[in-house]
Order: structure tokens, then C-alpha cells, then sequence
């Protein structure tokens, strides 16, 4: 019928608007295997409520789109009494560049287990962030022993978020207060199966970034 016809026209075409909209470096794989630009930067960026932060006197920025997720995420764990911090968002080239240069002079080449090269951290995305709890001093070491990663843990996938670098990940040591926005759809796939977004293609990775943002 026309109308089924029309209805499916208007279907792929706000798909394709969607698609257009919807960078695909967001979902792309990084990690020593895929560089991305150092010219990449969100094309807007939220400041972090100071009242999400760890460090509330350290301004930090994620990507304006996934920002209400980060906060229904922290306000629902802090109504189940969970103390769930932002301490790290958004990070330029320039600064990750910086950050690592500094850990490589305190721990040599042992900073490269925990920390990417410039134009190779998911940070510089925008989309992913380091949480934290209180009670470990500002550490991130230490948070996989709290409740607060157990509910991250049960509950990070309904906002969208996975988990980048578990135990025995191909790339870092484990890194249990970094998690990637990667959407709900993607993240509740991942949560019901136990895979890792690392060990999917990317093409099938590929198939849910016209959703990233539902
Ligand atoms: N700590 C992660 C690997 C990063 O630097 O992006
Ligand atoms: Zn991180």
C-alpha cells in the first residue's frame, strides 16, 4: 500500500539521518589496534554536574548526548546508597598525551598496561569515563572489592555501559573503574551473553550504532 509504502520511506530515512549523525569512531575498536585522529573531538561536550564528581573542584566533560545516561546512571546508584563518582570524562590528544608521558617517567614502560598512547584511549572519544567510589582515597585500584562495582556491575548495561578492559583483556591490565557508553541495545547484549566488546566484529558491532543514543 502507499501508506506502508511511505511509512517505510520515512523509516530508512530517519535511519539514514540518524546514521549520518552518528559517528562511527564511537563504536570503532581502539586499544593498540585502531588509531583515531588526532584532529577527533565530540561534537558537543557536557560539563559533569560537580555534584557527580569525585573531585568536584576538577572540571570534567563527556559528550552531550550520552551526559543524561551518565546522570540517570549515578542517580540511580546513589539511590540504592551506592557513593558512584565520575573522576575521569573526556580527554583531548593533548591531554592524554600529557597524562601519558607523565605516568611513563613514574613507572617506565610499565605505563603502557595501564594507560593508551595518544589517539589510541577510548577517553578521547568522549564516551567513556573513569568511576570511582569514596572510601578508597581517590584510588582507582581497589574499586572491583566495593559494592559499587558489583552494582556497576548488575547495572551499567541499562544505561548503555560495558565494561572496556575486564580480567585477561588482550590490551590492559584490569581495569575495573573504566567503562565505554556504548549504548543500551549493544550494552544489554552484552550483559545477556557475557561477551566482551572486544571480542565481537566489528561489523556486528557496526549493526547497533543507529541506536547508540536511544
Ligand atoms: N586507561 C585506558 C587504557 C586509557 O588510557 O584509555
Ligand atoms: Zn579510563
Amino acid at each position: 500500500s502507499v501508506e506502508g509504502t511511505v511509512g517505510s520511506l520515512t523509516g530508512s530515512v530517519s535511519t539514514l539521518e540518524k546514521l549520518s549523525e552518528t559517528d562511527p569512531e564511537l563504536l570503532a575498536k581502539y586499544s593498540k589496534v585502531y588509531f583515531l585522529s588526532e584532529h577527533f573531538t565530540p561534537p558537543q561536550l557536557s560539563a559533569v554536574d560537580p555534584l557527580y564528581l569525585y573531585y568536584e573542584w576538577r572540571p570534567e566533560s563527556i559528550d552531550a548526548r550520552e551526559w543524561p545516561f551518565v546522570r540517570n546512571m549515578l542517580d540511580a546508584a546513589h539511590a540504592d546508597g551506592e557513593k558512584l563518582w565520575v573522576v575521569s570524562g573526556y580527554r583531548s590528544f593533548d591531554k592524554q598525551a600529557d597524562l601519558k608521558s607523565r605516568y611513563t617517567v613514574q613507572y617506565g614502560s610499565g605505563a603502557n598496561t595501564f594507560a593508551a598512547d595518544q589517539g589510541y584511549s577510548e577517553h578521547q572519544l568522549g564516551t567513556a569515563a573513569d568511576f570511582i567510589t569514596s572510601g578508597l582515597g581517590g584510588e582507582l585500584e581497589g574499586f572491583e572489592n566495593t559494592s559499587t562495582y558489583q552494582w556497576m556491575r548488575q547495572n551499567a548495561y541499562r544505561y548503555g555501559f560495558t565494561l572496556s578492559y575486564p580480567q585477561n583483556n588482550a590490551y590492559y591490565i584490569f581495569e575495573p573503574w573504566h567503562w565505554r557508553f556504548v549504548g543500551i541495545e549493544l550494552a544489554t547484549y552484552l550483559h545477556n551473553t557475557g561477551k566482551q566488546f572486544y571480542d565481537l566484529e566489528q561489523r556486528d558491532i557496526d549493526k547497533y550504532l543507529v541506536n547508540l543514543f536511544d
